[in-house]
């Protein structure tokens, strides 16, 4: 049996390195073309892009000629989307500062990173204009199944709970489309899009990159151990003949309006 120093499981929460996900995590705006049509920024527009990362897809929008505010909890991706020359606010997304500042709020894979979700959709609430709009992509339902199965057997035991430390939140269509309509929101379209997704580093560059919070406190051998016990868990159901990775992700996205 493995255990984790106490102390420093204390704030074992995802944190980011922008130079390992510029490595490990560039499809995450490569394959968010959906979505940005979806939100149809228009010239002149000011929009929100929420949990913005290091800013590729805020610059992806202010090329369509609007004016784009990244706002993200992180230093070190807040510092590369600050290096693109992009106007960026550090913020959490439970408590966001902005009022009816925005034409839309825009977030792609970064919603689902909390499980207090009406904090979140108040602050986007305040946020917006009268009448403006929401587009979002996030993990759904069924979202990395497999991968959190594995990683929940492979990280017990060493002492850790995976599902805990990670706290993702990966709702179905019907009850994030209740929560929107509680929250002020009118929906005009949602759906749950299964869309595996090829992971260029691999299944251990993505657990060490995109679940770093489980890892968080055990020793570089023990993380080694606990990354190698489950890339062979999911060999059977995610690794392709030829050796290459995918991830089963299932992308929630919708496009809401604020009721007027
Ligand atoms: C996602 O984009 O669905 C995701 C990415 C990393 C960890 C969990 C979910």
């Amino acid at each position: 049996m493995h255990s984790t120093d106490g102390n420093s499981t204390k704030d074992a929460r995802q944190h980011w390195d922008a130079a390992q996900y510029a490595t490990n995590g560039r499809f995450v705006a490569e394959l968010a073309t959906e979505v940005v049509t979806l939100l149809k920024a228009k010239q002149g527009e000011r929009i929100l892009d929420l949990g913005c990362g290091d800013g590729a897809l805020t610059e992806a929008l202010r090329a369509n000629g609007a004016e784009v505010v990244g706002c993200d909890n992180d230093s070190s991706m807040l510092a590369a989307a600050a290096a693109r020359n992009l106007y960026t606010v550090h913020a959490d997304m439970t408590s966001l500062p902005f009022q009816q500042e925005f034409d839309a709020v825009f977030s792609n894979a970064a919603l689902h990173w909390t499980r207090n979700q009406t904090a979140v959709l108040q602050g986007i609430r305040r946020s917006l204009r009268p009448g403006g709009r929401f587009v979002a992509e996030m993990g759904g339902l069924g979202n990395i199944a497999a991968i959190r199965v594995a990683l929940q057997a492979t990280a017990a035991s060493f002492g850790i709970d995976a599902e805990e430390r990670a706290a993702s939140f990966f709702p179905s269509v019907q009850s994030y489309l209740e929560l929107l309509e509680a929250n002020g929101f009118l929906v005009e379209t949602i759906a749950l899009l299964p869309r595996p997704t090829r992971l260029p580093g691999g299944m251990s560059d993505w657990l060490r990159t995109f679940r770093k919070a489980v890892l968080h406190g055990l020793s570089e051998k023990d993380q080694q151990s606990l990354v190698d016990r489950t890339v062979r868990l999911l060999s059977p159901a995610l690794q392709d003949v030829d050796g290459t990775w995918w991830a089963d992700y299932v992308r929630l996205r919708f496009r809401a309006r604020l009721v007027p």
